[in-house]
């Protein structure tokens, strides 16, 4: 494996975000040229989230995300992104049975090129596990699209002040279980900065408001490649997908119209050889080229489907 390059964005570099109130930036990615795109962009942590379910394998929700696929995902964006801080997002089940499932499916991604792992919910003995193999883990809470049925739904969480408090005291367990960084996903902007402001260590939020350490938006929702539905706190930066539809219509028509390939688009041939061949019978190549293969050019013997 290569060596890190030297721009590359370690825990030190976003925990110095926390102390100098630098937010910090964070996009999902699936595949190498979206990894590519992101790390030139300058984005400083990269998800390689198991919402590949939804924007890229076209399921209905994450559960059906499997390891083997997120550690395809995972290596292809470990290729492309070479300065972000790479999170590979831990699917369902792959942490749930055991401690030692859950520490074994965390070393496959560090394997596939990611710096830490995603576990979705309050999950401490897990957490402490993968933690004390030396892996980093960021954690996840809010609404935990893992346990969306038990949350009632895909639904905003830490509306009361009740419910506020449990997630302070999951992310606090959390913290002291060893996990390095916190997620929070769809909550109101005061209960998730308060929670921001009690930890040390780095609390990004999706949908958690402008508190928070660092923002992540899912990468199609930003630039308009993903259809189903648009929750609240996304922004559309553009409609990459309109345009590439749009490009593919006037490909289509171009094709049709004999316009696209044009001349700036063909091979050449050499006059001399171009002469030649209209000059000769054309299927003179092609005849001498059977005649060779019809001669054997040493003694074969007969393949034959007798037996003795
Ligand atoms: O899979 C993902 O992209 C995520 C975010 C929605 C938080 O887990």
């Amino acid at each position: 494996m290569p060596a890190d390059s030297k721009t590359k964005t370690t825990i030190l570099k976003l925990r110095r975000h926390k102390r100098t109130k630098e937010k910090t930036c964070m996009v999902t990615a699936y595949d190498y040229p979206q990894a590519l795109i992101a790390d030139k962009a300058g984005v400083d942590v990269v998800l390689v989230g198991d919402s590949c379910g939804m924007t890229t394998h076209g399921y209905k929700t994450t559960i059906p995300v499997t390891m083997d696929e997120m550690v395809n995902h995972c290596e292809a964006v470990s290729r492309g992104a070479k300065d972000a801080f790479l999170v590979g997002d831990m699917p369902y089940m792959s942490y749930q049975p055991s401690d030692q499932i859950a520490v074994e499916n965390a070393g496959r991604f560090i394997k596939a090129g990611m710096d830490c792992a995603k576990v979705e919910g309050a999950m401490i003995d897990r957490v402490k596990a993968i933690c004390e193999s030396g892996i980093m883990v960021m954690s996840h809470l809010g609404l935990t699209p893992h346990t969306r049925a038990k949350l009632g739904g895909y639904r905003v969480q830490g509306k009361t002040a009740k419910s506020a408090e449990i997630v302070l005291d999951q992310a606090l367990r959390l913290q002291d279980a060893g996990c390095s960084f916190l997620l929070l996903e769809a909550m109101p902007t005061e209960p998730a900065g308060m929670i921001a402001e009690k930890l040390s260590i780095p609390v990004y939020g999706i949908g958690a408001g402008d508190r928070v350490d660092g923002q992540l938006v899912i990468f199609h929702d930003l630039v308009g490649l993903f259809w189903e539905f648009k929750s609240k706190f996304v922004k559309r930066y553009c409609e990459a997908g309109q345009l590439i539809q749009s490009s593919l219509e006037e490909y289509r028509q171009e094709v049709k119209d004999g316009v696209f390939p044009a001349p700036e688009n063909f091979y050449e041939i050499k006059e001399e050889e171009l002469e030649k061949l209209l000059g000769d019978s054309s299927w003179k190549y092609e005849t001498d080229r059977v005649e060779n293969l019809a001669k054997p050019k040493h003694s074969v013997t007969p393949i034959t489907t007798k037996r003795d």
